[in-house]
């Protein structure tokens, strides 16, 4: 492709922003008309592409408001070159390989353009912009009128002149980078939205470039990314927090959001296109919308829980599912840190009291926790998390688990649950939801604990069985307890809460709350579009739900072959004998399988045919292939 040129406009395409705009920002810093000359600049700026005055004038007229000085530019090149729109950034490559038939052209300053493209591999002597004339202390006093693009129609201009001997391509986001194409100097427009998007200028582009991505795929020049982002479709259902829209948006992704759930129905026909879906709790993944969704690779789960999700089926598809089970551990956290507290000192009853009008001072039955013994069944996440908090608070902090787990801090293992709760002050829950943990807590449990214990179960309804533990609350063996899970919960807020725990003394009641915090909320906005978008780029899987768990080195150098199939004997060596009779070398191989499918990563060297592709493509038992460099 020797004979094409590459047109690349600069403001709001190669960066972000405006340089102008930022430049006004700088130049007027401090000073005290910065706002009324800002709106003079806007409105000459206006004016100027309204026609109302020439570009020159409006050049003119906006660079006698601004006292632009070198250091000024200084500043503005450092603040540029952290403004590169994010898929230029993601496609250096191509800059230096093309670097010959490439051109930036701008109605900007050269002072400010090169230093930030030059950066990319891009030559001095394609860089076509304006310059400005500065006086012996180094201000700006004007600019070289005599240069093309100092006036209208000035970047037509300047590439007639250039008279460039092949295809033109033009890329841009504004009228004017339209109006080559439009005065024959272009064989085509592409207009460029990452930024902003002008219909105006959209509605007569030959093609629209949501992102450089595209624009390289398109012309068959991606050299980075193996398939624009922007053609990979999310679908976020159920207000997902507006953080992971964001995230997955400013990765270039194609972002469609719904605020509340799909029916079966519609998710089946919603989901035909879709290559990520988000949900959170309510949405069900059923093995019908699984058959529907002929593009999906991943789920995200915004939630701890992936019950709602078919994982046998996404798996056999090879559709990974990723969640969030750390997300809201510190939130469970803190308040069993606070209801020990509140409950060691009888608050909850002292408040009630007062809320009847009656004023009970008295310090009996009221503790400080320093000094207590805490005992933590199950040490998980949140178990372990508790006991770094609990010990740091001063209580002695004991724990039985039923696998072997680390002691954090000075935390002392139990060998047995009976163990635990012969000795603890306080004992607390954070065991998993398993079938087997079932009424955990009954009876003979309660039985084995010390008179005037405080209990809490913030971790699953059915592992307390709450008959036992209305009736040792009454005959005050616990002498205080908090729970935020029930065997049965309400489906929604228009549901009474229903349980023989109502009403019972030093007894605090919680709706599922344990997580609910804006900041877990937050948490899993962050963290779950982080693992489908490692997944997308890089294939790892760690944290998935449902997938084999790989966490891959950076890619390199090399190309990536992803290759999901059913876990039968003898995959491996398949694609390792496709590799061998197309002589192509392995860099790295990784392979992990569960019950269900095989995953094998390998990385090869760059050069191969397409051959290769097809033929592994074609590995019986394969269920997924995909490649990304
Ligand atoms: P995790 O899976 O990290 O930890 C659970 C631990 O319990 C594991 O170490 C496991 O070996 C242990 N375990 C399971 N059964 C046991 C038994 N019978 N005896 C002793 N140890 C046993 O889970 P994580 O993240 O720490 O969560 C703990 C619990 O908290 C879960 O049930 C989870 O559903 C619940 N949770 C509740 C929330 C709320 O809003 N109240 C929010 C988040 C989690």
């Amino acid at each position: 492709m020797a004979n094409r040129y590459y047109v690349i406009d600069f403001d709001s395409t190669f960066t972000k922003v405006e340089a102008f705009d930022v430049l006004a920002d700088i130049a007027l810093a401090g000073h005290p008309e910065l706002p009324l000359r800002k709106k003079q600049i806007e409105e000459i700026t206006k004016q100027g592409m309204d026609g109302a005055i020439s570009f020159r004038e409006s050049l003119e007229q906006r660079l006698a408001l601004l006292p632009i000085s070198r250091p000024h530019l200084q500043t503005l090149v450092s603040q540029l070159k952290s403004k590169v729109s994010e898929s230029f950034k993601r496609n250096k490559e191509f800059f230096s390989t093309y670097a010959d038939q490439i051109y930036i052209i701008s109605n900007g300053f050269r002072e400010f353009i090169e230093p930030v493209v030059t950066e990319y591999g891009i030559k001095p002597a394609n860089i076509l912009a304006n310059e400005f004339v500065f006086d012996a202390q180094g201000n700006v006093i004007g600019f070289d009128k005599n240069n093309p693009l100092s006036a209208n129609g000035g970047k037509s201009e300047r590439l007639k002149n250039l008279n460039l001997p092949g295809d033109v391509y033009v890329i841009g986001d504004g009228y004017t980078d339209y109006e080559i194409k439009h005065a024959g100097l272009a064989n085509k427009f592409f207009a460029f939205t990452e930024n902003v998007e002008r219909h105006s200028v959209a509605s007569k582009a030959d093609h629209i470039a949501p992102s450089l991505d595209e624009f390289l795929y398109l012309n068959k020049l991606n050299t980075a990314i193996s398939y624009p982002k922007n053609r990979i479709s999310v679908l976020l259902l159920e207000n997902v927090h507006p953080i992971a829209i964001e995230l997955m948006k400013s990765e270039g992704f194609a972002v469609e959001t719904y605020p509340a759930g799909l029916e079966e129905a519609e998710l089946c026909e919603k989901i035909k296109n879709v290559s990520v879906l988000g949900i959170r709790s309510k949405t069900q993944v059923t093995a019908k919308v699984l058959d529907h969704a002929n593009r999906l690779m991943a789920i995200g789960a915004f939630c701890i829980g992936t019950n709602q999700i078919n994982l046998t089926e996404a798996t056999k598809k090879g559709v990974a599912v990723f969640n969030a089970p750390f997300s809201n551990t510190r939130s469970v956290v803190e308040l069993a840190i606070g209801e020990i507290i509140i409950l060691i000192r009888r608050i909850a009853d002292k408040s009630l009291k007062m809320h009847e009008g009656r004023w009970d001072k008295s310090a009996k039955g009221s503790f400080e926790i320093r000094g207590k013994k805490l005992g933590i069944i199950g040490y998980g996440n949140i178990g372990a998390q508790l006991s770094v908090i609990a010990e740091s608070l001063g209580m002695k902090v004991y724990y039985y688990d039923r696998e072997e787990k680390l002691a954090l801090g000075n935390a002392t293992k139990c060998r047995s649950m009976n163990e635990l709760l012969a000795l603890s002050d306080v004992v607390t829950l954070h065991v998993d939801g398993r079938e087997s943990n079932k009424n955990l807590i009954a009876a003979d449990q309660f039985a084995k604990m010390k008179n005037g214990v405080i209990f809490l179960n913030l971790s699953r309804g059915h592992v307390v069985d709450i008959k036992a533990l209305r009736e040792n609350i009454l005959s005050g063996k616990v002498a205080g307890c908090a729970v935020d899970v029930f065997p049965y919960e309400p489906i929604d807020n228009n549901e009474e809460f229903v349980s023989e725990l109502r009403g019972l003394p030093n007894t605090i009641l919680t709706p599922h709350i344990g997580g609910s915090t804006a900041e877990a909320q937050e948490n899993i906005g962050m963290f779950v579009p982080g693992k489908l978008m490692d997944y997308i780029n890089t294939g790892s899987t760690s944290n998935s739900v449902n997938f084999p768990n790989l966490t891959l080195p950076t890619l390199e150098n090399a190309h990536r072959l992803i290759h999901i199939h059913n876990n039968v004997p003898g995959i491996l060596a398949r694609i390792n004998q496709v590799l061998a009779d197309h002589g192509i070398n392995i860099v790295g191989q990784y392979l992990k399988t569960n019950e269900l499918i095989g995953y094998v990563i390998t990385d090869i060297n760059k050069g191969y045919d397409q051959e290769v592709i097809k033929k592994l493509r074609a590995i019986e038992q394969t269920i997924k292939f995909r490649v990304l460099y």
